[in-house]
């Protein structure tokens, strides 16, 4: 599983025409839509909920969504973003009182399991439970904003994430959140990752998408 994925983060796309901006971004060849759920309590910042991942699959959205949870609690909001079609659906193992609970959760909901690590929270939470993720999302920037820069030691950790995942022979996606731009794309690459969120690098904030400013970051790559 060595095929890069581009996956535009909606936090930074004009909310009033969302569904319009997302066709758009896929229509121009991205591979996966990132969708930042967030609480105002877990982190900083209040985004949205299962009605509006609900919104897109109504609007005609077939490509998968990778719901990342900035939330707590994570449990009681799984079943409500599986039944709202969610694909893959991601949380940060320090915001759950049961890590293996909530993955479990996850798996028994339909949808694919993903840990994230803030920059700073080490990776002994992968000790156990590899046999039951099918991502692991770095995050090179601390979650809440858009339009932050990306924190350089991430490198390191998304070597030694991909060592992990190598010794583990299973097929875990390495996917990358955070300050993602075309300067740094190709040595984010190198160091292991394979699906890379980019906000702001593809939506003008407030703008219009533009499928140009989607090309500019796949030729990066
Ligand atoms: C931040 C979010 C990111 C954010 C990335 O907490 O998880 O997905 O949208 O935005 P950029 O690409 O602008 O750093
Ligand atoms: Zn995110």
């Amino acid at each position: 599983m060595n095929e890069f994925w581009i996956a535009p983060s909606i936090l930074s796309a004009d909310f009033a025409r969302l569904g319009e901006e997302v066709v758009n971004v896929l229509n121009a060849g991205a591979d996966i839509v990132h969708f930042d759920v967030m609480d105002n309590h877990y982190v900083p910042n209040l985004t949205i909920g299962p009605l509006v991942c609900e919104a897109l699959r109504k609007h005609g959205v077939t490509a998968p969504i990778d719901v990342h949870l900035m939330v707590r609690p994570v449990d009681r909001i799984i079943p409500d973003f599986a039944k709202a079609g969610a694909s893959y659906i991601t949380f940060h193992p320090e915001a759950s009182e049961h890590v293996d609970r909530t993955l479990q959760l996850i798996k028994d909901s339909g949808c694919k399991t993903g840990l994230v690590f803030n920059p700073a929270t080490p990776l002994n939470y992968l000790d156990h439970v590899m046999d039951k993720l099918d991502m692991i999302l770095l995050m090179s920037v601390n979650p809440g904003f858009g339009g932050q820069s990306f924190i350089p030691y991430v490198l390191d950790k998304l070597r030694e994430t991909k060592r992990r995942i190598e010794a583990s022979g299973r097929n875990i996606r390495l996917e990358i959140d955070g300050g993602v731009k075309v300067d740094n794309i190709r040595e984010i690459a190198a160091a292991g990752a394979d699906t890379f969120v980019a906000g702001s690098a593809i939506f003008g904030a407030g703008k219009e998408s533009d499928p140009n400013r989607y090309d500019t970051v796949v030729r990066a790559l």
